[in-house]
């Protein structure tokens, strides 16, 4: 079963389009925040692509992921680029950047990947590392999500899960519901928070290994309260 560092060897498993709710997040910022550049922070960067779009948009990011082949791409890529970035290599629950604020922090498709508990970590080390008025954005898999819904592998904890047939499948995988997510963000003002609903009519065989849309996710967009 991969772990992330092992899939990012394989081209197929390395996203280089960003997500465009990062670039609205960056529009938000940067109507909230006049200092220039803004700080921005990439927790769980992956290969890169959203460090790179929010550097592109002149701003100074922070990157860190726990994977060496994460942040090996993503300094491969910058390498060619002129762009204010630094890579650091982290699991979520550290802020690399111990004196570091932050004017925002996205963590997309990631924060999940944990138990419970480390999730809670990480969300308070982003909460300590944010400006006051300062945002995240993250994304969230939903116990309405279908690996949920249809099986999920092996249990680690209550909704916690060891996928079995998924290119991730050697990974942890957090599902929650509602009042979990509130409870994550409860010391946060909402500016948005978004059950993003998928329903598959059909699902071919090894419907995992190519299925282009979006599993049933949560959006959340918080603000640090001043
Ligand atoms: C689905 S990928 C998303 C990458 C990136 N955010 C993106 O949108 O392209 C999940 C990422 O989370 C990272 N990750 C998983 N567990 C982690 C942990 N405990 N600490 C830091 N990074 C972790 C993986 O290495 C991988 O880069």
């Amino acid at each position: 079963m991969p772990t992330w560092n092992e899939l990012f060897t394989d081209e197929l498993y390395v996203n280089r389009i960003p997500e465009s709710e990062v670039n609205h997040f960056v529009d938000v910022l940067e109507m909230l925040f006049s200092e220039r550049p803004l700080r921005l922070w990439d927790v769980c960067c992956g290969g890169g692509r959203h460090t790179i779009a929010m550097a592109q948009r002149g701003h100074k990011v922070y990157a860190s992921d726990n994977a060496p082949n994460a942040i090996r791409l993503t300094q491969e890529w910058i390498s060619s680029l002129n762009l204010e970035v630094y890579l650091e290599l982290a699991d979520m629950t550290v802020c690399p950047w111990p004196e570091m604020g932050f004017h925002g922090a996205i963590s997309w498709d990631s924060l999940y990947h944990n138990t419970l508990d480390n999730m809670k970590k990480a969300v308070s080390e982003i909460h300590r590392h944010l400006l006051p008025g300062g945002l995240f954005m993250c994304t969230l898999m939903s116990t309405k999500s279908d690996s949920f819904v249809w099986g999920c592998g092996q249990q680690v904890e209550p909704r916690t899960f060891i996928l079995e047939d998924s290119a991730d499948a050697g990974v942890p995988h957090h599902f929650c519901d509602e009042s979990e997510v509130r409870e994550l963000f409860r010391d946060w003002e909402y500016l948005s928070l978004a059950e993003q609903v998928i329903t598959y009519l059909e699902r071919g065989k090894n419907f995992l290994d190519y299925n282009p849309f979006p599993f049933t996710k949560w959006g959340v967009l918080v603000r640090k309260i001043s």
